[in-house]
């Protein structure tokens, strides 16, 4: 079994190797960023004050959920110390934790996760979602977001990317079973990113393909049940 990847060595390229791996469908790596967190906007219905990325890295998410979620506090937790004294430094005023941060339980309205569970060993999956779980408000929303498995452009760039060494993927209805055995309950799911954003004008078209399996990357929403 391949060791875990220690993202630590891959805050200096962290960027670029992504960019590397979608120039193909965006030429800026920041695209899927902004994409991802204008996703969860767009159908989050209840107020939002605080808010987890769990697992965020170098903290690429993190001014795009300050634009849709203006006023929230937002506190981005990772296990890799490198990548959260980048995430620190681009992101002043935000709080980021290491992987025994002390955070209140039923705390967040929102836990945004962004291309990380694959990098979570399987059997150590449920600890990660029963803990999130712990985490939520009642009525708040857990979104995770995963690479396509069923993709075979995406299943290649994780085979070439060096950062997804360790990368096990895995499928939305196991995403959501580990869910439901967190007890949480699934409110849906769906795949996105079809349309590359130089096609911007075929955009609205993603919200009539989210059944089809052919997206680069898939969602998984849940709440506490
Ligand atoms: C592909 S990067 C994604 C980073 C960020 N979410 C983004 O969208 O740019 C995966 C991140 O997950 C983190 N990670 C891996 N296993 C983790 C775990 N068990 N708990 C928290 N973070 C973890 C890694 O350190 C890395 O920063």
């Amino acid at each position: 079994m391949t060791d875990k990847v220690d993202f630590d060595k891959y805050t200096d390229n962290y960027n670029q190797l992504l960019r590397e791996g979608t120039s193909f469908f965006s030429s800026s790596e920041q695209y899927f960023a902004k994409y991802k967190v204008e996703l969860v906007k767009k159908s989050t219905r209840h107020p939002v004050s605080r808010i987890l990325e769990y697992g965020c890295g170098i903290g690429r998410n993190v001014s795009y959920l300050q634009a849709a979620f203006p006023g929230a506090e937002i506190i981005g937790t990772d296990i890799s110390e490198a990548s959260l004294e980048i995430a620190r430094t681009e992101n002043p005023g935000v709080r980021f934790e290491g992987e025994h941060a002390n955070l209140a339980l039923g705390d967040f309205d929102l836990i945004f996760v962004a291309g990380v569970f694959h990098h979570i060993p399987p059997a150590e999956r449920p600890g990660a979602l029963a803990l999130l779980s712990t985490r939520l408000r009642a009525g708040g929303t857990l979104c995770v977001f995963e690479h396509n498995p069923y993709n075979p452009v995406t299943r290649r760039i994780v085979d070439n990317c060096p950062y997804d060494a360790d990368a096990i993927l895995l499928k939305p209805a196991e995403l959501a079973g580990l869910m439901k055995g967190a007890g949480m309950a699934v409110q849906g799911r769906g795949y996105c990113l079809f349309i590359p954003p130089k096609i911007g004008w075929m955009a609205p078209l993603e919200d009539y393909l989210t059944w089809l399996p052919l997206g680069g990357q898939y969602w998984v929403k849940a709440g506490r049940a």
